[in-house]
């Protein structure tokens, strides 16, 4: 097992839309992306890797892809994407041509070997729906993967999170098929994670014994309404991305996820004088 530590940082739900236009006639989500690869591209030591966990454009067109690229093209850093309910795997596959697809066609789901970290991207879109499934081919490439190795630790990513976290209208158009992917995952202890987005907030529990996050957004977030008191909104709250940071040790290791802010803050500053007294 390799000794380095390895840095995967998450992007979610990044929602771009054809220049010009906003999300929810309010939201500029392309603005927001850009200082999404600003922070991602300031982030010292540099991530190994950047993860998107879906919804990567919004109607989706041809022409919110072709933004997204252009978006995209200055972040340093090597990525990867999973689709989310507003993407399109024919349009995705068509924008990010380079991808390790295990499928030449149907689902975008993809291995990737980053030091010594597996990062598995499982496809949950469910074409025209909002909520997420995955597919008899994704759930047997999911278990014949796992059993391909039993200490490297994995990290599994998708768009739809298998879990209800309690805002109503978004409960219902999670993942559908929670049973097949927790019975898999309980099958392979060297699963570390499950992380998620579609929610553009925070959000932790576990999930067949592991942890399972929700990545915050760049953009805009669901409304925290935890009482089913209002009609489906959001609110423009501070932006942040996830970094999970593996440490190698006893057995699989550590994996620690840090939630950071996007954006320029005040700072580093030294917590010592040069006398090396407490300032
Ligand atoms: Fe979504």
């Amino acid at each position: 097992m390799s000794e380095k530590p390895v840095l995967v940082a998450q992007i979610s739900d990044l929602h771009i839309k054809a220049p010009g236009s906003l999300a929810y006639g309010r939201v500029d989500t392309a603005k927001a992306l850009e200082r999404c690869v600003a922070t991602l591209n300031a982030l010292d030591p540099a991530p190994d890797f950047v993860v998107i966990s879906g919804d990567l454009a919004d109607t989706p067109t041809v022409e919110e892809y072709d933004h997204l690229g252009r978006l995209l093209q200055p972040l340093k850093l090597p990525y990867a994407a999973v689709p989310g309910n507003h993407d399109s795997r024919e349009l995705m596959r068509a924008a990010l041509p380079k991808a390790s697809y295990a499928f030449s066609s149907g689902p975008l789901d993809q291995k990737i070997e980053v030091g010594g970290l597996d990062l598995l991207l499982l496809d949950s879109n469910v074409h025209g729906k909002p909520h997420g499934e995955l597919g008899q081919p994704t759930l047997q490439w999911l278990e014949v993967t796992l059993a391909s190795s039993a200490d490297r630790p994995a990290l599994v990513f998708l768009h739809h999170p298998p879990f209800v976290a309690g805002i109503w209208h978004m409960d219902s158009q999670n993942l559908q098929n929670v049973g097949e992917l927790a019975t898999i995952v309980r099958r392979h202890p060297r699963v570390q994670l499950i992380a998620c987005g579609h929610v553009h907030r925070a959000s932790l529990t576990t999930f067949a014994g592991r942890p399972c996050t929700i990545c915050p957004a760049p953009n805009h977030a669901v409304d925290l309404d935890l009482g089913h008191l209002r009609e489906p909104s959001f609110k423009v709250e501070p932006p942040a991305l996830h970094l999970h940071v593996w440490l190698p040790g006893e057995g699989l290791g550590t994996l620690v996820t840090h939630q950071v802010p996007i954006g320029t803050f005040d700072g580093p500053h030294p917590f010592f004088g040069p006398d090396g007294k407490l300032l």
